[in-house]
């Protein structure tokens, strides 16, 4: 199982933004882990960060073919990009959103997320621990997706 861990503007600056909202940990600290977990549940991750709206979008759209999910934190392009939740819209692959800090707890402007309407569901406010998280929750939605795919594909060859 393959999945795409898609991070978006100013998270590559995690570690050093506003710590007492994101933590002390880096975006490479945090894709330690993840990888290290993913590992031992036989899970392949491919990680990508961009502040670029379209270069988000180019990533999604090359995740059709490649990968059997999305894990995406999109950012602050949660609340503005209609172009990042059609791109999810168009690939149509299991997809689970992740924010960091507990986006209905802050400033009004965070609390909608225009991207979460192309996501299964939104793991939101457990600090790093969402993206562990959120894996969970995608690999399940996969394997449900396959099993389902399984068993049509044994259905038709009757
Ligand atoms: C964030 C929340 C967004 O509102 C913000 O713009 C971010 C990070 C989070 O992970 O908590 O950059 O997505």
């Amino acid at each position: 199982m393959k999945i795409a861990v898609i991070q978006g503007p100013n998270l590559n600056m995690l570690g050093i933004r506003e710590q007492h909202i994101y933590g002390p940990m880096s975006l490479d600290q945090i894709h330690e882990q993840m990888k290290a977990s993913a590992e031992q549940n036989g899970v392949e991750l491919e990680f990508f960060q961009s502040n670029l709206e379209g270069e988000i979008v180019d990533r999604i759209q090359e995740s059709l073919g490649t990968v059997d999910g999305i894990l995406i934190n999109p950012a602050a392009f949660s609340h503005t990009s209609i172009a990042i939740k059609d791109a999810l819209s168009a690939v149509n692959l299991p997809t689970v959103e992740v924010h960091i800090s507990n986006i209905y707890k802050r400033e009004e402007f965070r609390q909608k997320s225009i991207t979460a309407a192309s996501a299964a569901g939104v793991i939101t406010g457990f600090g790093p621990f969402g993206y562990h998280m959120g894996l969970m929750a995608l690999t399940q939605i996969i394997s449900e997706v396959k099993a389902v795919e399984a068993q049509q594909q044994a259905q038709a060859a009757e």
